[in-house]
C-alpha cells in the first residue's frame, strides 16, 4: 500500500518539478504557538499566567489521552483534539487559507467545509470545494481510500467517507477529498502540491476552537503532511521552538526537504521508532542532574512500544516521567537546590521562590537517549508560574508513558528522518532562525 501512495503522489509530483530539482530542495513555514502574539487564539484578556495555567490543563488531558493510547484502552488513531502550535497552508485554486492545529497525532489532515451541516463556529470562512477548479472526490472503493482509514459512503455514491473520533469526544466526520494544497513559505515562491488528500469535515464537534478551522497531520501515516509531501522533502523536517512563545511576537519555525537537514557542531542524534504511524518516539536510557547520572529503580511495569522509549510531543508543554524516571529526578533536584521550596501548583510538584524579577538557576539536567544525550538549560526545565515562582516542567505520569514535552524542546533544532529513522537535537537560538 505505502508502494502505492508513493507512485501516486510522485507521478503527480514530476508533473510540476523536474528531478534535478528535488535534491537539494528545502523550504521553512512559521510554526505558530497558538498563545502568541501571532495567534489568531491568542487571548487578550488572559495574563502570562493565565495562558501558563491553561497550557497545563491541556497537558494534563493530553497526557490522559496518551495513557489511554498506550494501554490499549482505547484503540482509535487519534489522540487529543488540542495541540500547542497551528501552522497556515491554502487548499484548492484558486488557494483558500486556512490555520490548522499541526499535530503529530492526527491520521488526516481535515478542514471545515461549506455547506457543514454541523460544524463548530468558525470565524474564517468554511473552504468551500464548489469553488475549487482542482477538487476531486476520492472514490469509496480506492485503495488510497482503504489506506487512509476511510470507508465507502452507505449512500451508494462511491464517496471516501472518514470519522476520526478524538478521545476527548471531539469528532470530525466528512469526506475525504484531494486538492492542490499550497504552503506559503518564510522566503521564496510558493510551494503547491497536486492531489493532497484532506477530509473535508461536514459534521464536526467538541472541544476545536473557532479560530482554528481544522488539524494539520504531521505524523508518519499516509495521510500526513509529510509523507504526502514526501518527494519534495525527502523524508525530512525539523522544528525550532522559541522561549518564551505566551508573550511573544517571534514564531517558531518548521523546515522541510534539505532546509530540515540537522547538522554542524553540537548536533547528536538517536533512532526514531514510530507507534502507528502517529507518534514519534526514541529510545531512553535515563537521566543525570548535574554531572551525576541517576539509578532507575527496576520496574516491572510493562508498556509494551513504549517501555524504554520517550514520545517527542510538541503539542504539549510538560515532560510526562514514569515513577521510576521521576522520582530520582525530584530527589537530585531537592538535593541540589538551594532555594526556598514554594509548594505545588496544580499538577506540577517542584515548585521554588527566586524573588521578583530573579530568574532561576538550576541545575543542568541531561536526558540520555541511546547515542544522544540531550544537555538541557534551565529555560527547558523550570518555568515561571507567578512572580519569583518557578517550577520543574517534569511531572510523573503514574501508569503512562515517558512523553518529552515542548518546553524540554526550547531552543534545539529538533530534525526527523522518516527515510533514514534518525532524529537530531541540536542547540541553537530558535528567535534568529
Ligand atoms: C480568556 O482569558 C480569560 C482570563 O483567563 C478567561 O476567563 C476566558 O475564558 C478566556 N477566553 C477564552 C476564549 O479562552
Ligand atoms: C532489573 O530486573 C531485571 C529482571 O530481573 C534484570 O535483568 C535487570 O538487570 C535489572 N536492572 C537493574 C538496573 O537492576
Amino acid at each position: 500500500m505505502a508502494a502505492l501512495i508513493f507512485t501516486f503522489f510522485s507521478l503527480s509530483f514530476l508533473s510540476i518539478c523536474s528531478l534535478a530539482e528535488v535534491k537539494n530542495y528545502g523550504f521553512t513555514v512559521d510554526l505558530i504557538h497558538r498563545d502568541s502574539l501571532l495567534s489568531p487564539l491568542h487571548n487578550f484578556s488572559a495574563s502570562y499566567f493565565d495562558s501558563i495555567n491553561t497550557a497545563l490543563h491541556r497537558s494534563k488531558s493530553r497526557a490522559f489521552a496518551f495513557r489511554a493510547l498506550a494501554s490499549g484502552t482505547h484503540s482509535t488513531e487519534l489522540i487529543y483534539s488540542h495541540g500547542d502550535f497551528l501552522m497556515k497552508l491554502s487548499i484548492g485554486t484558486p488557494p483558500f487559507e486556512i490555520i490548522g492545529l499541526a499535530d503529530t497525532g492526527s491520521v488526516l489532515s481535515w478542514t471545515q467545509c461549506a455547506p457543514c451541516d454541523n460544524c463548530y463556529p468558525q470565524k474564517q470562512p468554511l473552504f468551500a470545494p464548489k469553488k475549487s477548479s482542482t477538487y476531486k472526490e476520492v472514490a469509496g472503493n480506492s485503495k488510497l481510500c482503504k489506506s487512509l482509514g476511510g470507508l465507502s459512503s452507505i449512500l451508494g455514491d462511491n464517496k471516501c467517507k472518514y470519522a476520526l473520533n478524538y478521545l476527548d469526544g471531539s469528532y470530525s466526520h466528512g469526506t475525504i477529498f484531494s486538492d492542490t494544497i499550497t504552503l506559503n513559505p518564510t522566503s521564496g515562491t510558493p510551494i503547491s502540491q497536486k492531489n493532497f488528500v484532506f477530509g473535508c469535515g461536514y459534521e464536526n464537534l467538541g472541544n476545536f476552537n473557532n479560530e482554528a478551522s481544522g488539524v494539520i497531520g504531521l505524523g508518519g501515516g499516509p495521510g500526513s503532511l509529510i509523507t504526502q509531501m514526501n518527494s519534495l522533502i525527502n523524508g525530512k523536517f525539523s522544528y525550532c521552538l522559541v522561549s518564551n512563545a505566551y508573550s511573544n511576537s517571534k514564531s517558531s519555525k518548521m523546515h522541510f526537504g534539505s532546509k530540515a537537514v540537522v547538522s554542524g557542531a553540537g548536533v547528536v542524534s538517536t533512532g526514531l521508532h514510530i507507534f502507528k504511524n502517529l507518534l514519534y518516539a526514541v529510545r531512553f536510557k535515563g537521566i543525570s542532574v548535574g554531572n551525576k547520572r541517576l539509578a532507575m529503580y527496576n520496574s516491572s511495569k510493562v508498556l509494551g512500544f513504549f517501555n524504554e522509549r520517550i514520545i517527542i510531543d510538541s503539542g504539549t508543554i510538560l515532560t510526562l516521567l514514569p515513577k521510576k524516571y521521576y522520582q530520582p529526578l525530584e530527589a537530585a533536584m531537592k538535593k541540589e537546590m538551594k532555594l526556598e521550596v514554594a509548594g505545588a501548583h496544580g499538577v506540577l510538584r517542584l515548585c521554588y521562590k527566586t524573588g521578583n524579577g530573579i530568574k532561576i538557576e538550576a541545575p543542568k539536567v541531561t536526558v540520555h537517549f541511546v547515542g544522544a544525550d540531550l544537555n538541557l538549560n534551565n529555560v527547558n526545565t523550570f518555568f515561571r508560574v507567578a512572580d519569583g515562582v518557578y517550577c520543574l516542567g517534569f511531572v510523573p505520569h503514574e501508569g503512562g508513558p515517558a512523553i518529552l514535552g515542548n518546553l524540554a524542546q526550547v531552543n534545539f533544532l529538533v530534525g526527523y528522518d522518516l527515510r533514514k529513522k534518525k532524529v537530531f537535537f541540536k542547540p541553537t537560538d530558535c528567535s534568529k532562525q
